[in-house]
């Protein structure tokens, strides 16, 4: 079997019904895995799953990965059905307009209970899945983590605080459980992150667009720090998804990939 093949890998992904997370159960589910989706809007979830059952073997919860007992719940389940997993995507994640700081605000004028939210459902959105569900990672076996990351996790980008926070935490997290798990279990689990740059979804479609489609100053300024001059497009997340998912990444542990047509790498000169 090819090192690259996902055929039949048990692979569980958080904010499977996003914008980024629903092109991924596509293609997973194209290329032979076994997929199981958590969002947290069920009626969303439901639509899909008729969608996604067509093209492969799909499994869905609806919930918060921020309850944990949800989350045993659904661990429950897959340990019934599933017997174990084999990947963890946490594709989950997202922003608060109060976390941001708006052009006409200032620092001092940000929500701290957004910037907790923010905080919370992308960090602790991700440490949660992964406490509870790495468990079912099968001994001795090839298991891989992927986070989500972002271009806001290493650099300042302006406005954004209580994301960019959220995300440098996951970058952190991603290495050191990296480590921690290499010390503890040899290679039985990789943790490793993708970090999209610039996407066009709902979540920053306000920033970067106007409402006539046209590019917003910030989405121009994105633009011109983005060597291939454009933003991406969610199935360009998959060849890094699909690898890290197989075992053709298998001394692969603790790196963040950038898919980011050169945004990461540009002096912007
Ligand atoms: N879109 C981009 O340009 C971009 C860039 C960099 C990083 N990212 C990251 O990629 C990931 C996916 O982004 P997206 O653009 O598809 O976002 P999206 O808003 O389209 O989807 C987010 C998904 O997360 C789920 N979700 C949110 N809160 C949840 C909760 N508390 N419990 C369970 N599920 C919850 C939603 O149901 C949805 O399925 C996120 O982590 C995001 O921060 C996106």
């Amino acid at each position: 079997m090819s090192i690259f093949s996902i055929e039949s890998k048990r692979i569980v992904i958080t904010g499977g019904s996003g914008v980024l997370g629903k092109e991924a159960v596509n293609y997973l589910l194209e290329n032979g895995a076994k997929v199981c989706v958590i969002n947290r809007t069920p009626e969303k979830l439901k639509k899909l799953l008729m969608h996604w059952s067509e093209k492969g073997d799909v499994l869905g919860f609806s919930g918060d990965v921020l309850d944990e007992d949800f989350l045993l719940s659904v661990k429950k389940e897959l340990k019934e059905k599933w017997g174990g997993i084999d990947v963890l995507i946490n594709a989950a994640g997202g922003n608060k307009p109060g976390a941001v700081i708006q052009p006409d605000s200032s620092f001092f004028d940000a929500s701290i209970s957004d910037l907790r939210e923010v905080f919370d459902l992308n960090l602790m959105g991700t440490l949660l899945p992964t406490y509870v569900l790495a468990d079912l990672f099968p001994e001795g076996s090839n298991s891989s983590i992927i986070n989500y990351s972002s271009m806001a996790a290493d650099r300042a980008i302006t406005r954004v605080l209580g994301y960019s926070m959220a995300k440098g935490s996951v970058d952190i997290f991603t290495k050191w459980l990296a480590v921690e798990f290499a010390k503890k279990y040899g290679e039985k689990i990789r943790v490793n992150a993708i970090a999209p740059g610039f996407f066009l979804t709902e979540q920053n479609e306000r920033l970067l667009t106007n409402e006539d489609g046209s590019l917003t100053s910030r989405g121009e300024t994105i633009i011109a720090s983005t060597p291939y001059g454009r933003f991406g497009k969610p199935e360009e997340l998959n060849g890094v998804v699909h690898y890290l998912s197989s075992d053709a990444s298998r001394f692969v542990t603790g790196v963040i990939v950038p898919v980011d047509g050169g945004f990461s790498s540009f002096s912007g000169v």
